[in-house]
């Protein structure tokens, strides 16, 4: 094992030409802490918004940074204090900046990897996943029940809707023309997103919906019209959240849903959740990754291997 690692770096904000890669020292796991070897890291949009400064108030960030934070590999050192995870230990999970060839992660943020699962499956599903439970978990659905899921072909969407079809609910869910198969492949009631949006819904779901899960930011008004008022919204999206009187939840301690992870990394195992990959690019490469982020219209998950 050599001593220096590959991780792709910003050094200050700005669009995806500020991305660079940067040999670094290996670091040391910390007490809880594992170093995972990464076979691939999941792209996420917080990822582009991080590195183009508009969450600087909420994650300030230390230059140079290493961009994402789902990561799949094997563990090759653990910290003092660490039990239950071991050299080879194969894990999917958070790190600390999951775009390189190495990374720490805090071993409670680390789960084992089900051998069937895929390198690039495993990376793709931490914060999807681990989104989806909660926001549903704090909508306190009931079977029978009918919920809207907006931007629903994205990563978090196409957990949120797998999940909640499971739990019995009938699923409307929005995008563009060209997911509507897949959205129904899902078991959604596919909707066009955009102007006019609460008369398509309402003529697909005359039962009325009772209760959204925002996962694009972009209708959310729509959204409190269509389900009767702002209580039953959620959104994990919409800067505009608090005009509205809707939650805003961004993943406190206290919304987590203990084993969320463990069970949907077990489902996508069994090849009872999906979560398409829709293209696989090589770390170096992680600048054009980011503006297909960016560009907001990726079906399922992007992932990039070092
Ligand atoms: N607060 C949190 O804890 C948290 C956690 C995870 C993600 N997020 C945020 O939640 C959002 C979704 O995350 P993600 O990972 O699912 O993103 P993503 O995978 O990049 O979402 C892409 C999807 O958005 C759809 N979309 C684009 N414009 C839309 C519109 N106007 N209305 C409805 N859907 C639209 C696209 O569908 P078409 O291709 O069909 O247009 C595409 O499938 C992002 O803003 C992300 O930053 C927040």
């Amino acid at each position: 094992m050599t001593d220096t690692y590959r991780s792709i770096a910003f050094t200050k904000y700005g669009d995806s030409r500020v991305l660079h890669v940067l040999d670094r020292e290996l670091p040391e796991p910390g007490p809880g802490q594992v170093r995972v070897a990464v076979r691939a890291a999941g792209v996420n949009p917080i990822d582009w918004k991080i590195r183009a400064g508009l969450m600087a108030e909420v994650f300030p960030t230390e230059f140079p940074a290493v961009p994402g934070g789902d990561v799949a590999g094997v563990i090759d050192a653990t910290g003092e204090g660490v039990s239950g995870f071991a050299a080879g230990d194969e894990v999917l999970g958070t790190g600390i900046g999951g775009y390189a060839e190495y990374v720490l992660a805090e071993a409670a943020s680390v789960i084992r990897k089900p051998e069937s699962l895929s390198w690039e499956l495993a990376a793709a599903l931490p914060a999807v996943v681990n989104t989806a439970y909660r926001a549903l978990n704090l909508l306190d659905l009931e079977k029978g029940e009918t919920l809207l899921v907006d931007g629903a072909a994205g990563g978090v969407g196409t957990i949120a809707v797998q999940l909640a079809v499971a739990r019995g609910l009938t699923v409307v869910g929005t995008a563009s023309e060209a997911n509507h198969d897949y959205l129904r492949s899902l078991g959604a009631v596919p909707v066009q997103y955009g102007e006019g949006l609460a008369e398509r819904v309402r003529a697909v779901a005359p039962q009325g919906i009772d209760a959204s899960f925002d996962a694009s930011g972009h209708s959310l008004s729509a959204l409190v019209e269509l389900t009767g008022g702002p209580k039953r919204v959620i959104t994990i999206a919409a800067s505009d959240a608090a005009d509205h009187g809707v939650r805003f939840t961004s993943g406190s301690p206290a919304e987590q849903v203990p084993g969320s992870l463990a069970e949907g990394a077990a489902l996508a195992a069994e090849g009872k959740l999906t979560l398409p990959i829709s293209r696989v690019y090589p770390l170096a490469e992680a600048a054009a990754a980011q503006d297909e982020s960016e560009a907001g219209h990726v079906r399922g998950k992007l992932v990039l291997v070092p």
